[in-house]
């Protein structure tokens, strides 16, 4: 559809300009908490349409709460439970258009109806996951997912874990 593929070139504009920006945000500095603060504040404050945005960390054989923005969240997920714990053990990004079709959703804010998680590894080691949720449903599709897995790629470079 003529108008679908505008609103996809628009978002891969979008995506180049955050991971211009990326670039430069991480720049020089290798702190892994500092960076990942700043990830999410510029993923929560320029893309649109989100309620929350953040990283879940692994430790040991759970996901603790780490940077991110917006309302306070559950604060530890189990490896395989929920969007960001099923994305941990698949290493694998999971998109998921409505939260309520997906049987096993924690729901840390009942006004998320659409969600996209990815994960984090640096070599062969699984960091954590990248979590977006969003108000509307289907908000994130497949331009959405290849833009935050280069822009968490970027992230992942730059940073001494
Ligand atoms: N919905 C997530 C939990 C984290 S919050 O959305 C911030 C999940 O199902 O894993």
């Amino acid at each position: 559809m003529a108008h679908q593929s505008v609103t996809r070139t628009a978002a891969a504009e979008h995506y180049a300009d955050l991971h211009r920006s990326l670039a430069g945000l991480l720049a020089g500095e290798p702190d892994f908490i500092a960076n990942c603060a700043n990830f999410s504040a510029l993923v929560y404050t320029t893309l649109p349409d989100l309620n929350w945005a953040g990283c879940y960390l692994l430790r040991g054989n759970e996901l603790v709460l780490g940077p991110f923005q917006g309302r306070p969240a559950c604060v530890r997920i189990a490896m395989g439970r929920g969007v960001c714990g099923t994305a941990a053990a698949r290493r694998a990004s999971v998109l998921v258009d409505d939260v309520h079709a997906f049987p096993d959703h924690i729901a840390c804010d009942p006004v998320s109806r659409s969600e996209l998680v990815v994960p984090m590894i640096k070599g062969d080691a699984l960091i954590g996951v990248f979590d977006m949720d969003s108000p509307s449903p289907e908000r994130f599709d497949a331009t959405d997912q290849a833009g935050m897995e280069g822009a968490v790629a970027l992230l992942m470079n730059a940073c001494r874990i």
